[in-house]
Protein backbone atom coordinates (compact mmCIF):
# COMPACT_ATOMS: atom_id res chain seq x y z
CA UNK A 1 0.00 0.00 0.00
CA UNK A 2 1.56 4.01 -0.39
CA UNK A 3 3.90 4.68 1.84
CA UNK A 4 2.70 7.85 3.97
CA UNK A 5 3.00 8.55 6.92
CA UNK A 6 0.82 7.45 9.90
CA UNK A 7 -0.79 9.34 12.16
CA UNK A 8 -1.58 6.61 14.10
CA UNK A 9 -0.65 6.53 17.91
CA UNK A 10 -1.59 2.91 19.99
CA UNK A 11 -3.49 4.61 23.18
CA UNK A 12 -2.91 1.55 25.82
CA UNK A 13 -0.48 -1.18 26.55
CA UNK A 14 -2.19 -4.17 24.55
CA UNK A 15 -2.27 -1.73 21.07
CA UNK A 16 1.15 -1.04 21.83
CA UNK A 17 2.05 -4.54 22.01
CA UNK A 18 0.15 -5.34 18.83
CA UNK A 19 1.66 -2.03 16.81
CA UNK A 20 4.82 -3.34 17.61
CA UNK A 21 4.63 -7.20 16.22
CA UNK A 22 1.53 -7.10 13.80
CA UNK A 23 0.95 -3.32 13.15
CA UNK A 24 -2.30 -3.76 11.41
CA UNK A 25 -4.15 -1.08 13.28
CA UNK A 26 -1.62 1.18 12.25
CA UNK A 27 -2.33 0.10 8.35
CA UNK A 28 -6.08 0.22 8.63
CA UNK A 29 -5.52 3.83 9.90
CA UNK A 30 -3.20 4.57 7.54
CA UNK A 31 -5.49 2.93 4.89
CA UNK A 32 -9.15 4.76 5.84
CA UNK A 33 -8.49 7.48 8.53
CA UNK A 34 -5.18 9.69 7.20
CA UNK A 35 -5.70 8.24 3.42
CA UNK A 36 -5.60 11.63 1.16
CA UNK A 37 -8.62 11.51 -0.97
CA UNK A 38 -9.24 14.55 -3.28
CA UNK A 39 -11.91 17.13 -1.62
CA UNK A 40 -14.05 16.97 -5.15
CA UNK A 41 -15.08 13.61 -5.06
CA UNK A 42 -19.37 13.42 -5.24
CA UNK A 43 -21.92 11.12 -4.59
CA UNK A 44 -21.11 9.28 -7.43
CA UNK A 45 -17.60 8.23 -5.67
CA UNK A 46 -19.83 6.92 -2.60
CA UNK A 47 -20.66 3.59 -4.70
CA UNK A 48 -17.48 1.79 -3.89
CA UNK A 49 -18.46 2.05 -0.26
CA UNK A 50 -22.44 0.71 -1.23
CA UNK A 51 -20.93 -1.94 -3.16
CA UNK A 52 -18.81 -3.07 0.28
CA UNK A 53 -22.24 -2.89 1.86
CA UNK A 54 -24.08 -5.15 -0.53
CA UNK A 55 -21.24 -7.74 -0.74
CA UNK A 56 -21.66 -7.92 3.16
CA UNK A 57 -25.60 -8.15 3.20
CA UNK A 58 -25.33 -11.40 0.18
CA UNK A 59 -22.28 -12.67 2.66
CA UNK A 60 -24.47 -12.83 5.38
CA UNK A 61 -27.91 -13.76 4.20
CA UNK A 62 -26.25 -16.52 1.89
CA UNK A 63 -24.58 -17.86 4.91
CA UNK A 64 -27.60 -17.98 6.86
CA UNK A 65 -29.60 -19.05 3.58
CA UNK A 66 -27.24 -22.30 3.12
CA UNK A 67 -27.84 -23.26 6.71
CA UNK A 68 -31.57 -24.40 5.48
CA UNK A 69 -31.53 -24.67 1.79
CA UNK A 70 -31.25 -28.81 0.48
CA UNK A 71 -29.45 -28.90 -2.92
CA UNK A 72 -31.39 -31.94 -4.26
CA UNK A 73 -33.83 -31.63 -7.16
CA UNK A 74 -36.63 -33.17 -5.32
CA UNK A 75 -36.05 -30.78 -2.21
CA UNK A 76 -34.66 -27.54 -3.18
CA UNK A 77 -37.66 -25.81 -4.28
CA UNK A 78 -39.46 -26.58 -1.16
CA UNK A 79 -36.80 -26.42 1.12
CA UNK A 80 -36.65 -22.67 -0.74
CA UNK A 81 -40.61 -22.81 0.58
CA UNK A 82 -39.86 -23.84 4.36
CA UNK A 83 -37.58 -20.82 4.21
CA UNK A 84 -39.99 -18.35 3.44
CA UNK A 85 -43.13 -20.08 5.86
CA UNK A 86 -41.24 -21.56 8.68
CA UNK A 87 -37.86 -20.83 9.23
CA UNK A 88 -37.61 -17.41 11.84
CA UNK A 89 -37.13 -14.65 9.51
CA UNK A 90 -36.72 -16.51 7.01
CA UNK A 91 -38.83 -14.33 4.17
CA UNK A 92 -36.75 -11.20 5.15
CA UNK A 93 -33.45 -13.23 4.83
CA UNK A 94 -34.30 -14.74 1.68
CA UNK A 95 -35.84 -11.52 0.39
CA UNK A 96 -33.46 -9.37 1.47
CA UNK A 97 -30.80 -11.73 -0.35
CA UNK A 98 -32.98 -11.98 -3.62
CA UNK A 99 -33.41 -7.86 -3.71
CA UNK A 100 -29.94 -7.94 -2.75
CA UNK A 101 -28.55 -9.40 -5.91
CA UNK A 102 -30.55 -6.83 -8.05
CA UNK A 103 -29.06 -3.94 -5.52
CA UNK A 104 -25.98 -5.03 -6.11
CA UNK A 105 -25.66 -5.30 -9.81
CA UNK A 106 -27.49 -1.57 -9.84
CA UNK A 107 -24.67 0.21 -7.70
CA UNK A 108 -22.03 -2.46 -9.29
CA UNK A 109 -23.39 -0.78 -13.21
CA UNK A 110 -23.66 3.17 -11.35
CA UNK A 111 -20.15 2.27 -10.13
CA UNK A 112 -19.26 1.57 -13.61
CA UNK A 113 -20.57 4.13 -15.69
CA UNK A 114 -19.13 6.40 -13.47
CA UNK A 115 -15.43 5.07 -14.16
CA UNK A 116 -15.95 5.42 -17.71
CA UNK A 117 -17.50 8.89 -17.76
CA UNK A 118 -14.92 10.21 -15.52
CA UNK A 119 -11.83 8.22 -17.20
CA UNK A 120 -11.07 6.40 -13.96
CA UNK A 121 -9.80 3.19 -16.43
CA UNK A 122 -7.06 5.62 -17.86
CA UNK A 123 -2.86 5.68 -16.35
CA UNK A 124 -2.26 4.98 -13.45
CA UNK A 125 -5.80 2.91 -12.88
CA UNK A 126 -5.86 0.19 -15.14
CA UNK A 127 -5.33 -2.60 -12.57
CA UNK A 128 -8.24 -1.00 -10.69
CA UNK A 129 -10.40 -0.99 -13.61
CA UNK A 130 -9.24 -4.66 -14.96
CA UNK A 131 -9.91 -5.86 -11.37
CA UNK A 132 -13.23 -4.42 -11.05
CA UNK A 133 -14.32 -6.08 -14.39
CA UNK A 134 -12.79 -9.48 -12.94
CA UNK A 135 -15.51 -9.05 -10.63
CA UNK A 136 -18.36 -8.39 -12.32
CA UNK A 137 -17.60 -11.21 -14.12
CA UNK A 138 -17.54 -13.03 -10.93
CA UNK A 139 -20.74 -11.76 -10.14
CA UNK A 140 -22.25 -12.45 -13.17
CA UNK A 141 -21.40 -15.89 -12.72
CA UNK A 142 -22.29 -15.77 -9.16
CA UNK A 143 -25.72 -14.27 -9.72
CA UNK A 144 -26.46 -16.66 -12.35
CA UNK A 145 -25.51 -19.79 -10.06
CA UNK A 146 -28.04 -18.49 -7.42
CA UNK A 147 -31.16 -18.05 -9.08
CA UNK A 148 -30.56 -21.28 -10.41
CA UNK A 149 -30.96 -22.60 -6.86
CA UNK A 150 -34.04 -22.24 -6.35
CA UNK A 151 -35.00 -24.74 -8.71
CA UNK A 152 -38.01 -22.74 -10.38
CA UNK A 153 -39.34 -23.23 -13.50
CA UNK A 154 -37.14 -19.91 -14.47
CA UNK A 155 -34.34 -21.20 -12.84
CA UNK A 156 -34.34 -24.46 -14.62
CA UNK A 157 -34.84 -23.34 -18.33
CA UNK A 158 -32.10 -20.42 -17.47
CA UNK A 159 -29.47 -23.23 -16.70
CA UNK A 160 -30.44 -25.64 -20.09
CA UNK A 161 -30.56 -22.45 -22.33
CA UNK A 162 -27.41 -21.23 -20.80
CA UNK A 163 -25.38 -24.39 -20.18
CA UNK A 164 -26.35 -25.18 -23.98
CA UNK A 165 -24.10 -22.23 -25.09
CA UNK A 166 -21.76 -24.77 -24.18
CA UNK A 167 -22.70 -27.08 -27.13
CA UNK A 168 -21.74 -24.31 -29.59
CA UNK A 169 -18.32 -24.81 -29.20
CA UNK A 170 -17.06 -27.04 -32.22
CA UNK A 171 -16.25 -30.47 -31.59
CA UNK A 172 -15.79 -30.49 -27.74
CA UNK A 173 -19.30 -28.72 -27.07
CA UNK A 174 -21.20 -31.64 -26.61
CA UNK A 175 -19.27 -33.58 -24.53
CA UNK A 176 -18.51 -30.37 -22.06
CA UNK A 177 -21.76 -29.71 -21.58
CA UNK A 178 -22.30 -33.35 -20.80
CA UNK A 179 -19.23 -33.01 -18.11
CA UNK A 180 -21.04 -30.04 -16.67
CA UNK A 181 -24.67 -30.92 -16.14
CA UNK A 182 -22.83 -34.70 -14.33
CA UNK A 183 -25.26 -36.17 -16.73
CA UNK A 184 -27.48 -35.69 -19.82
CA UNK A 185 -29.37 -32.73 -18.99
CA UNK A 186 -29.86 -30.51 -16.12
CA UNK A 187 -30.75 -32.47 -12.89
CA UNK A 188 -29.45 -33.41 -9.30
CA UNK A 189 -25.71 -33.55 -9.99
CA UNK A 190 -25.60 -30.17 -11.79
CA UNK A 191 -27.45 -28.25 -9.04
CA UNK A 192 -25.52 -29.26 -6.81
CA UNK A 193 -22.14 -27.87 -8.19
CA UNK A 194 -23.89 -25.07 -8.68
CA UNK A 195 -25.16 -24.98 -5.14
CA UNK A 196 -21.18 -25.47 -3.90
CA UNK A 197 -19.79 -23.03 -6.72
CA UNK A 198 -21.97 -20.43 -5.57
CA UNK A 199 -20.66 -20.70 -2.34
CA UNK A 200 -17.37 -20.48 -3.13
CA UNK A 201 -17.26 -17.79 -6.04
CA UNK A 202 -18.57 -14.91 -3.28
CA UNK A 203 -15.20 -15.53 -1.39
CA UNK A 204 -12.97 -15.15 -4.90
CA UNK A 205 -15.18 -12.01 -5.08
CA UNK A 206 -13.59 -10.84 -1.89
CA UNK A 207 -10.56 -11.66 -2.63
CA UNK A 208 -10.46 -9.45 -5.82
CA UNK A 209 -12.35 -6.71 -4.14
CA UNK A 210 -9.59 -6.06 -1.37
CA UNK A 211 -7.11 -5.87 -4.64
CA UNK A 212 -9.31 -3.64 -6.27
CA UNK A 213 -9.00 -1.32 -3.69
CA UNK A 214 -5.49 -1.81 -2.53
CA UNK A 215 -4.84 -0.94 -6.06
CA UNK A 216 -6.83 1.80 -5.52
CA UNK A 217 -4.88 2.76 -2.35
CA UNK A 218 -1.54 2.64 -4.37
CA UNK A 219 -2.44 5.43 -6.91
CA UNK A 220 -5.38 7.36 -5.31
CA UNK A 221 -8.74 8.11 -6.07
CA UNK A 222 -9.71 9.63 -9.32
CA UNK A 223 -11.64 12.65 -9.16
CA UNK A 224 -14.54 14.85 -11.00
CA UNK A 225 -11.54 16.84 -12.99
CA UNK A 226 -9.63 13.87 -13.75
CA UNK A 227 -6.81 16.25 -12.59
CA UNK A 228 -4.27 14.38 -10.17
CA UNK A 229 -3.87 16.09 -6.95
CA UNK A 230 -0.93 18.15 -6.67
CA UNK A 231 -0.32 20.12 -3.38
CA UNK A 232 -2.00 18.76 0.15
CA UNK A 233 -4.77 21.93 -0.77
CA UNK A 234 -6.14 19.18 -2.86
CA UNK A 235 -7.12 16.76 -0.62
CA UNK A 236 -8.89 16.32 2.65
CA UNK A 237 -8.23 13.08 5.01
CA UNK A 238 -10.70 9.90 4.11
CA UNK A 239 -11.83 10.38 8.28
CA UNK A 240 -14.13 12.67 9.24
CA UNK A 241 -15.15 13.82 5.38
CA UNK A 242 -15.82 10.78 3.44
CA UNK A 243 -16.39 8.19 6.15
CA UNK A 244 -19.93 10.52 7.08
CA UNK A 245 -20.25 11.18 2.95
CA UNK A 246 -19.89 7.53 2.44
CA UNK A 247 -22.40 6.35 5.29
CA UNK A 248 -24.85 8.96 4.21
CA UNK A 249 -24.83 7.41 1.02
CA UNK A 250 -24.95 4.16 1.91
CA UNK A 251 -27.82 5.09 4.66
CA UNK A 252 -29.88 6.14 1.90
CA UNK A 253 -29.05 3.00 -0.96
CA UNK A 254 -30.72 1.00 2.47
CA UNK A 255 -33.67 3.03 2.25
CA UNK A 256 -34.63 1.96 -1.53
CA UNK A 257 -33.16 -1.51 -0.44
CA UNK A 258 -35.66 -1.75 2.18
CA UNK A 259 -38.44 -0.32 0.67
CA UNK A 260 -37.60 -2.86 -2.10
CA UNK A 261 -37.56 -5.98 0.65
CA UNK A 262 -40.65 -4.63 2.61
CA UNK A 263 -43.27 -3.66 -0.29
CA UNK A 264 -42.31 -5.16 -3.60
CA UNK A 265 -39.91 -8.15 -2.67
CA UNK A 266 -41.03 -9.64 -6.23
CA UNK A 267 -41.13 -6.97 -8.24
CA UNK A 268 -37.57 -7.66 -9.85
CA UNK A 269 -38.23 -11.43 -10.47
CA UNK A 270 -40.54 -13.74 -12.94
CA UNK A 271 -43.86 -15.11 -11.42
CA UNK A 272 -42.47 -18.24 -13.43
CA UNK A 273 -40.36 -18.88 -10.32
CA UNK A 274 -43.23 -19.83 -7.95
CA UNK A 275 -43.68 -23.11 -10.23
CA UNK A 276 -41.69 -26.27 -9.34
CA UNK A 277 -38.87 -26.92 -12.16
CA UNK A 278 -40.63 -29.23 -14.78
CA UNK A 279 -38.18 -30.55 -17.39
CA UNK A 280 -41.16 -31.92 -19.59
CA UNK A 281 -42.52 -28.45 -20.24
CA UNK A 282 -41.11 -25.12 -21.19
CA UNK A 283 -42.38 -21.78 -20.11
CA UNK A 284 -43.50 -19.73 -23.30
CA UNK A 285 -40.70 -17.10 -22.51
CA UNK A 286 -37.24 -17.36 -21.04
CA UNK A 287 -36.15 -14.13 -19.78
CA UNK A 288 -33.21 -13.45 -17.42
CA UNK A 289 -33.40 -11.30 -14.57
CA UNK A 290 -33.27 -7.62 -15.65
CA UNK A 291 -29.14 -7.51 -14.97
CA UNK A 292 -28.51 -9.84 -17.75
CA UNK A 293 -31.18 -8.83 -20.15
CA UNK A 294 -28.45 -6.32 -22.52
CA UNK A 295 -26.21 -9.61 -22.53
CA UNK A 296 -28.93 -11.52 -23.66
CA UNK A 297 -30.28 -9.42 -26.20
CA UNK A 298 -26.33 -9.24 -27.50
CA UNK A 299 -26.45 -13.02 -27.60
CA UNK A 300 -29.56 -13.05 -29.72
CA UNK A 301 -28.84 -10.43 -31.62
CA UNK A 302 -26.63 -12.64 -33.55
CA UNK A 303 -28.55 -15.33 -35.73
CA UNK A 304 -25.51 -17.97 -35.35
CA UNK A 305 -25.62 -20.07 -32.00
CA UNK A 306 -21.67 -19.96 -31.56
CA UNK A 307 -21.28 -16.23 -32.74
CA UNK A 308 -23.53 -15.19 -30.42
CA UNK A 309 -22.33 -16.56 -27.14
CA UNK A 310 -18.39 -15.42 -28.88
CA UNK A 311 -20.47 -11.40 -29.19
CA UNK A 312 -21.82 -11.84 -26.07
CA UNK A 313 -18.67 -12.42 -24.24
CA UNK A 314 -16.48 -10.06 -26.41
CA UNK A 315 -19.53 -7.06 -24.91
CA UNK A 316 -18.11 -8.06 -21.42
CA UNK A 317 -13.74 -9.13 -22.23
CA UNK A 318 -13.97 -5.72 -24.27
CA UNK A 319 -13.72 -3.70 -20.91
CA UNK A 320 -10.48 -4.88 -20.24
CA UNK A 321 -8.92 -3.53 -22.83
CA UNK A 322 -10.37 -0.05 -23.33
CA UNK A 323 -7.61 1.67 -20.93
CA UNK A 324 -5.90 0.98 -24.65
CA UNK A 325 -8.63 1.59 -26.67
CA UNK A 326 -9.06 4.70 -25.40
CA UNK A 327 -6.71 7.35 -27.08
CA UNK A 328 -7.27 10.94 -25.49
CA UNK A 329 -4.73 12.58 -22.88
CA UNK A 330 -7.85 13.91 -20.44
CA UNK A 331 -9.45 11.79 -18.24
CA UNK A 332 -13.13 13.19 -17.46
CA UNK A 333 -15.92 13.24 -19.97
CA UNK A 334 -16.79 16.59 -18.44
CA UNK A 335 -14.07 18.77 -20.59
CA UNK A 336 -14.30 16.25 -23.32
CA UNK A 337 -17.29 18.32 -25.87
CA UNK A 338 -17.16 15.68 -28.53
CA UNK A 339 -16.98 12.39 -26.87
CA UNK A 340 -19.76 13.28 -24.02
CA UNK A 341 -22.94 13.01 -26.55
CA UNK A 342 -21.13 9.67 -27.70
CA UNK A 343 -21.51 8.68 -24.10
CA UNK A 344 -24.72 9.28 -23.49
CA UNK A 345 -25.76 7.60 -26.55
CA UNK A 346 -23.78 4.39 -25.60
CA UNK A 347 -25.55 4.57 -21.60
CA UNK A 348 -29.03 4.96 -23.77
CA UNK A 349 -27.68 1.72 -25.66
CA UNK A 350 -27.03 -0.13 -23.03
CA UNK A 351 -30.70 0.95 -21.67
CA UNK A 352 -32.65 -0.06 -24.59
CA UNK A 353 -30.43 -3.31 -25.34
CA UNK A 354 -32.16 -4.82 -21.95
CA UNK A 355 -35.35 -3.48 -23.11
CA UNK A 356 -35.10 -5.61 -26.20
CA UNK A 357 -33.76 -8.54 -23.99
CA UNK A 358 -37.13 -8.50 -21.84
CA UNK A 359 -38.99 -8.87 -24.93
CA UNK A 360 -39.64 -11.86 -27.09
CA UNK A 361 -37.11 -11.81 -30.54
CA UNK A 362 -39.83 -11.20 -33.39
CA UNK A 363 -41.17 -8.35 -31.21
CA UNK A 364 -42.15 -5.31 -33.58
CA UNK A 365 -40.99 -2.11 -32.11
CA UNK A 366 -42.32 0.04 -35.48
CA UNK A 367 -44.20 -1.39 -37.77
CA UNK A 368 -46.44 0.06 -40.83
CA UNK A 369 -48.97 -1.79 -42.95
CA UNK A 370 -52.42 -1.37 -44.92
CA UNK A 371 -54.87 -3.43 -43.88
CA UNK A 372 -58.05 -4.52 -46.10
CA UNK A 373 -61.66 -5.49 -44.47
CA UNK A 374 -62.90 -8.87 -45.96
CA UNK A 375 -66.35 -10.43 -44.50
CA UNK A 376 -65.48 -13.98 -46.37
CA UNK A 377 -62.15 -16.07 -45.79
CA UNK A 378 -61.95 -16.85 -49.26
CA UNK A 379 -61.70 -13.37 -50.34
CA UNK A 380 -59.13 -12.71 -48.15
CA UNK A 381 -57.11 -16.07 -49.00
CA UNK A 382 -57.34 -15.01 -52.59
CA UNK A 383 -56.51 -11.14 -52.31
CA UNK A 384 -53.44 -12.50 -50.38
CA UNK A 385 -52.35 -15.19 -53.27
CA UNK A 386 -52.97 -12.23 -55.79
CA UNK A 387 -50.70 -9.91 -53.66
CA UNK A 388 -47.73 -12.61 -53.52
CA UNK A 389 -47.93 -13.20 -57.35
CA UNK A 390 -46.55 -9.78 -58.01
CA UNK A 391 -44.39 -10.15 -54.94
CA UNK A 392 -43.29 -13.42 -53.39
CA UNK A 393 -41.60 -11.48 -50.79
CA UNK A 394 -44.75 -9.45 -49.45
CA UNK A 395 -45.14 -10.17 -45.43
CA UNK A 396 -48.82 -11.01 -45.04
CA UNK A 397 -50.84 -11.86 -42.18
CA UNK A 398 -54.82 -12.56 -42.59
CA UNK A 399 -56.39 -11.99 -38.97
CA UNK A 400 -59.71 -13.39 -38.11
CA UNK A 401 -61.77 -10.67 -35.94
CA UNK A 402 -65.50 -11.55 -34.44
CA UNK A 403 -67.69 -9.29 -32.82
CA UNK A 404 -71.16 -9.69 -31.70
CA UNK A 405 -72.40 -10.29 -35.05
CA UNK A 406 -70.27 -11.20 -38.25
CA UNK A 407 -66.82 -12.12 -38.60
CA UNK A 408 -63.92 -10.24 -40.21
CA UNK A 409 -60.80 -11.28 -41.99
CA UNK A 410 -58.35 -8.81 -42.20
CA UNK A 411 -55.30 -8.78 -44.80
CA UNK A 412 -52.28 -7.46 -42.92
CA UNK A 413 -49.78 -6.21 -45.94
CA UNK A 414 -46.57 -4.84 -43.44
CA UNK A 415 -44.33 -2.68 -45.35
CA UNK A 416 -42.09 -1.75 -43.01
CA UNK A 417 -41.27 -3.38 -39.75
CA UNK A 418 -38.27 -2.79 -37.23
CA UNK A 419 -38.00 -5.89 -34.96
CA UNK A 420 -36.58 -6.40 -32.04
CA UNK A 421 -33.82 -8.51 -33.90
CA UNK A 422 -32.43 -6.06 -36.03
CA UNK A 423 -32.66 -3.18 -33.62
CA UNK A 424 -30.70 -5.17 -31.39
CA UNK A 425 -28.27 -5.96 -33.69
CA UNK A 426 -27.95 -2.31 -34.16
CA UNK A 427 -27.56 -1.74 -30.67
CA UNK A 428 -24.98 -4.03 -30.28
CA UNK A 429 -22.77 -2.45 -33.35
CA UNK A 430 -23.11 0.64 -31.27
CA UNK A 431 -22.14 -1.34 -27.93
CA UNK A 432 -18.81 -2.38 -29.62
CA UNK A 433 -18.41 0.89 -32.25
CA UNK A 434 -18.02 2.98 -29.14
CA UNK A 435 -15.58 0.79 -27.54
CA UNK A 436 -13.00 -0.46 -30.93
CA UNK A 437 -14.17 2.64 -33.20
CA UNK A 438 -15.39 6.02 -31.18
CA UNK A 439 -13.00 6.04 -28.11
CA UNK A 440 -10.01 5.43 -30.23
CA UNK A 441 -10.93 8.27 -32.82
CA UNK A 442 -12.67 10.72 -30.89
CA UNK A 443 -9.24 10.82 -28.22
CA UNK A 444 -7.23 12.10 -31.63
CA UNK A 445 -9.54 14.49 -33.01
CA UNK A 446 -10.94 16.38 -29.95
CA UNK A 447 -10.17 19.65 -28.54
CA UNK A 448 -10.86 19.69 -25.20
CA UNK A 449 -12.02 21.95 -23.05
CA UNK A 450 -9.83 23.69 -20.63
CA UNK A 451 -8.63 21.99 -17.43
CA UNK A 452 -8.34 23.48 -13.92
CA UNK A 453 -5.31 24.19 -12.97
CA UNK A 454 -6.23 22.03 -9.60
CA UNK A 455 -8.71 20.49 -7.69
CA UNK A 456 -8.75 22.81 -5.12
CA UNK A 457 -8.85 25.38 -8.04
CA UNK A 458 -12.43 23.73 -9.52
CA UNK A 459 -14.10 23.56 -6.30
CA UNK A 460 -13.01 26.81 -4.49
CA UNK A 461 -12.17 29.11 -7.38
CA UNK A 462 -8.74 30.55 -8.65
CA UNK A 463 -8.24 33.22 -5.94
CA UNK A 464 -9.36 31.52 -3.03
CA UNK A 465 -7.28 28.36 -4.14
CA UNK A 466 -3.79 30.42 -3.81
CA UNK A 467 -5.04 31.60 -0.94
CA UNK A 468 -5.68 28.26 0.45
CA UNK A 469 -1.91 27.78 -0.17
C1 LIG B 1 -18.02 -6.00 -5.42
C2 LIG B 1 -17.90 -5.04 -6.29
C3 LIG B 1 -17.04 -3.81 -6.08
C4 LIG B 1 -16.63 -3.21 -4.92
C5 LIG B 1 -16.96 -3.63 -3.49
C6 LIG B 1 -15.84 -2.07 -5.29
C7 LIG B 1 -15.25 -1.21 -4.39
C8 LIG B 1 -14.63 -0.02 -4.73
C9 LIG B 1 -14.26 1.01 -3.80
C10 LIG B 1 -14.51 0.97 -2.28
C11 LIG B 1 -13.69 2.02 -4.51
C12 LIG B 1 -13.25 3.38 -3.97
C13 LIG B 1 -14.45 4.29 -3.84
C14 LIG B 1 -15.04 4.70 -5.17
O1 LIG B 1 -14.28 5.18 -6.02
O2 LIG B 1 -16.26 4.51 -5.36
C15 LIG B 1 -13.65 1.60 -5.90
C16 LIG B 1 -13.10 2.32 -6.94
C17 LIG B 1 -13.05 1.91 -8.26
N1 LIG B 1 -13.71 0.82 -8.80
FE1 LIG B 1 -14.70 -0.56 -7.74
N2 LIG B 1 -15.75 -2.00 -6.66
C18 LIG B 1 -16.48 -3.04 -7.19
C19 LIG B 1 -16.68 -3.30 -8.53
C20 LIG B 1 -16.10 -2.59 -9.58
C21 LIG B 1 -16.31 -2.85 -10.97
C22 LIG B 1 -17.24 -3.93 -11.51
C23 LIG B 1 -15.55 -1.97 -11.67
C24 LIG B 1 -15.38 -1.81 -13.16
C25 LIG B 1 -15.46 -2.72 -14.04
C26 LIG B 1 -14.87 -1.14 -10.73
C27 LIG B 1 -13.99 -0.12 -11.05
C28 LIG B 1 -13.46 0.80 -10.15
C29 LIG B 1 -12.58 1.91 -10.49
C30 LIG B 1 -12.02 2.24 -11.87
C31 LIG B 1 -12.31 2.59 -9.29
C32 LIG B 1 -11.44 3.84 -9.14
C33 LIG B 1 -12.37 5.00 -9.21
C34 LIG B 1 -11.70 6.31 -9.05
O3 LIG B 1 -10.69 6.42 -8.40
O4 LIG B 1 -12.26 7.23 -9.67
N3 LIG B 1 -15.22 -1.54 -9.47
N4 LIG B 1 -14.23 0.36 -6.00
Amino acid sequence: MSDHSSTYEPTNGFTRWLDERLPIMRLMHGQFIDFPTPRNLNYLWTFGAILTFCLAIQLITGIVLAMHFIPHGDFAFASVEHIMRDVNWGDLIRYTHFVGASMFFLAAYIHMFRGLYFGSYKSPREIIWILGVLIILCMIITAFMGYSLVWGQMSFWAVTVITNLFTAIPIVGESITQWIWGGYSVGDPTLNRLFSLHYLFPFIIVALVALHIWALHVVGSNNPTGVEPKTENDSVSFYPYYVIKDSFATMVFALLFAWFVFYAPNYLGHSDNFIEANPLQTPPHIVPEWYFLPFYAILRAIPDKLLGVVTMMAAICVLFIIPWLDTSKIRSTRYRPLLKPFFWLFVITCLVLGYCGAKSPDYRFVEMADTQKYTSKAAAVSAKEEILSKNKHADLEIIESINSKEITYDLKNTKFKLTNQVLSLLLTFYYFAFFFAIMPIVGLIETPHKLPGSIAESVLGKSSADKAQ
